[in-house]
């Protein structure tokens, strides 16, 4: 949810239209990740001059706005720090009226810095929880504020700090904002009065940097910096407590000698003497992988600091238990990984990806000819958590569905209780956890606030957590004691489609480890290998449906204004992802019902005009989805029946059906999940939707 972007030159000399386009470029590459207005922040063309660029919609309605304002593009930077956003409205109603009026002049989309809140230009990720009281301090002081935003707070109390301590170091001011915030952001910071400098703070949403030098960088990692007495002193605390009870007084900076400034060893050159660098901020890497593959992800609390071509890493607080370096990392991602190809939306793209993604997620783990399963990032774990008293998988959306699907196989595999939690309503209830508990946190971004603050609650209470994540560097899968990344590649449409395949492989996966001591099981484990090591040519055939499906689509769900999905045993939690993705994309009303619930209330819905997805592929509960078949039939209902192929209880040609091959029962639910996810993506196709991106949708949640 929300996207920042922020470019930083120093000493490569750039013009204007290389700035403004490398910006625009990054917001581009991050607008899957649902946005309603997207802003930018540059260098004018005088000293102190910020150019501030805000535009309701697409970011190509920002590129031409700005194309509109005639603003000189052949200006050149030897070194400049830009910051852009793509904006998701939490509260209020998104922009126009949130578009500040320029005081000194006539045109609404150059502000100069003579409007206070320009002097500190801010954009952020996420929601600051305080800024009501943030904002009723700061108009006690005489600030006056132009938008309902959360943001507006950020840059005003910096300014408001500033003005008090005008010889402040940049990152004792920040340090001293970020302080006063509460909530979970990821947050840029430039002004007019550290030019070319940018601060990037990061408390619960995502931030990565990219670097690009010409020459090697002496070390690949930065050192974090400690503040030897924190930020505050007793007495600064103790007066900010106060401001925020009475809001009467903030806090005043530290003295900024407490501080100590390390060198960033990685960007100098022998004699010490920093070098021509380029910086790329972001909220996802798959924005900067286009400009460098060397990354730094920062960790929570991490405030960094990129001025003269150096890159410092500062944190709030003393020996917090962090490590003290982080590392640059080269990432293997690759731009066509995500760009959409000959695909026309990224669903249909993923949709298309699963026979490889779930090779790659089992890649160097399942181990088919000599049936072993090797989980490298649980090896250390596995004999504990095969000790704990009972094992929670909490999760929210496809990947709570993923969490269901795989529940039976763990409950038989390892015999210890299972339990599945929404994350929200685990949090809602403040569930009981112990000790010897096992928490599994099961999210694709790694980043949803819900999951997020379950895992916070979880490991508050002493229990062991395992990250299950698709996205590498992401909090969940930093916070966690071990896990598995699933290593599906980069899902950028909204629907999440190939995560949860490749969750549910991960997951069975896990299972297996969990019960390799177990040879009463043995010959199950076998067979599921068996079953895993074929999923994948399953997923191709099934995937040729394509043309049969969208035909279907058109013939019977067109103009309907309602669908039911039925399924039993593994495949409700098929048929609740289904009815997801149906609802989410097509925006077509649809209920998954457990099969057995149906004579409990449900049938009073079938008639002949209902449209009806039944899954009904054989496994030991059969006869009885079969006996759920009959009711609907009974009633008139005309149902559509994914099968496997060639079910000679299917046979008749009256009965309209879409064949799926055999698995192992437990892995099934992988193979009839893909029907579902064409039926969802042909639906919205044929509706005329913009698949990938659904309204009201975000790819990740990152608030509550
Ligand atoms: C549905 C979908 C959402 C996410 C949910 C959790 O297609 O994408 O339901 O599954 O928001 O997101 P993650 O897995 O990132 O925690």
């Amino acid at each position: 949810m929300c996207g920042i972007f922020g470019y930083i030159n120093y000493l490569v000399e750039k013009d204007r239209k290389f700035i403004v386009d490398t910006l625009l470029n990054g917001l581009s590459r991050l607008e899957y990740r649902g946005y309603d207005s997207a802003g930018m922040a540059v260098d004018g063309n005088k000293k102190n001059e910020v150019f501030a660029f805000k535009e309701v919609g697409k970011v190509a309605k920002l590129k031409e706005l700005i194309e509109q304002s005639a603003t000189d593009m052949t200006k050149t930077f030897e070194s400049h720090a830009g910051i852009s956003h793509t904006r998701w409205a939490t509260h209020g109603t998104p922009p126009p009226s949130e578009l500040p009026p320029s005081p000194n002049s006539t045109d609404s989309i150059l502000i100069h810095s003579s409007d206070p809140l320009w002097e500190f230009s801010v954009v952020h990720n996420g929601i600051i929880t305080n800024y009501k009281e943030l904002k009723a301090l700061l108009e006690t002081k005489g600030f006056r504020f132009e938008t309902e935003t959360d943001t507006e707070c950020i840059a005003k109390l910096a300014k408001y700090l500033y003005d008090q301590h005008p010889d402040i170091e940049f990152t004792v001011l920040a340090k001293a904002v970020i302080k006063e915030l509460e909530g979970a952001f990821g947050l840029l910071m430039k002004s007019v009065h550290y030019p070319h400098e940018v601060i990037a703070a990061r408390k619960g949403s995502p931030l990565v940097i990219g670097v690009k030098t010409s020459k090697k960088m002496k070390v690949d990692f930065v050192d974090v910096e400690y503040s030897e007495d924190g930020v505050l002193s007793a007495e600064q605390a103790s007066q900010n407590v106060a401001a925020k009870k009475s809001a009467t007084s903030l806090l005043a900076p530290p003295d900024k000698s407490l501080l100590h400034r390390s060198q960033s060893r990685a960007f100098l050159s022998d004699d010490g003497i920093p070098q021509p660098a380029e910086f790329f901020l972001s909220s996802d890497p798959s924005a900067i992988v286009e400009h460098t593959k060397k990354v730094l992800y920062l960790e929570d609390d991490d405030i960094a600091h990129i001025h003269e071509g150096q890159l410092n890493i500062h944190r709030l607080t003393k020996d917090d238990g962090t490590s003290n370096v982080r590392a640059i990392q080269t990432i293997e991602l690759e731009l066509q990984e995500i760009m959409k190809g000959k695909f026309d939306h990224f669903m249909q793209k993923e949709i298309f990806e699963q026979p490889e993604s779930v090779v790659n997620t089992m890649r160097g783990r399942l181990d088919v000819a000599n049936k072993r399963v090797t989980l490298g990032g649980l090896r250390q774990y596995i004999s504990t958590i095969r000790r704990c008293r009972r094992i929670i998988f909490i999760a929210c959306g496809t990947s709570y569905h993923s969490c269901m699907a795989v529940r039976g196989i763990f409950e038989e595999l390892t015999e210890i209780p299972i339990a599945v939690e929404l994350a929200s309503d685990f949090l809602d209830r403040q569930a009981p956890v112990f000790r010897d508990d096992t928490c599994v946190f099961v999210s694709q971004s790694g980043e949803t606030a819900d999951s997020l603050m379950a895992l916070r609650y979880c490991l508050e209470r002493g229990a062991l957590t395992v990250g299950v994540v698709n996205v590498v560097g992401s909090s969940i899968s930093l916070l966690t004691h071990c896990g598995v990344h699933i290593n599906a590649g980069p899902e950028i449409g909204v629907a999440s489609t190939k995560a949860y395949t490749s969750q549910f492989v991960a997951m069975v996966m896990f299972a297996l480890s969990l019960s390799e001591d177990r040879a009463s099981k043995q010959k199950r484990r076998e067979e599921i290998m068996e079953g895993l090591g074929q999923i994948s040519e399953q997923f191709k055939q099934i995937l040729k449906l394509n043309d049969p499906i969208k035909d279907l689509c058109a013939k019977f769900f067109k103009n309907q204004k309602s669908l039911l999905l039925l399924g039993r045993g593994a495949q409700f939690p098929t048929a609740l992802e289904g009815a997801l993705k149906i609802k989410e994309i097509s925006y077509l009303h649809c209920e998954a019902v457990m099969s057995g619930e149906l004579k409990h209330g449900v049938l009073a819905l079938v008639d002949e005009n209902l449209p009806i997805i039944m899954i009904l592929t054989r496994d030991s509960l059969f006869t009885k989805s079969l006996n759920a078949y009959q009711q609907v039939i009974a009633r008139g209902g005309r149902p559509i029946v994914i099968c496997n192929h060639d079910d000679p209880e299917f046979s008749s040609a009256l009965t309209e059906k879409i064949d799926v091959p055999k698995t192992v029962d437990c892995l099934q639910g992988l193979l009839n999940v893909i029907p579902l996810q064409l039926i969802s993506y042909w639906l919205a196709v044929g509706e005329g939707l913009n698949v990938d991106f659904p309204r009201n949708l975000a790819k990740s949640v990152t608030v509550e």
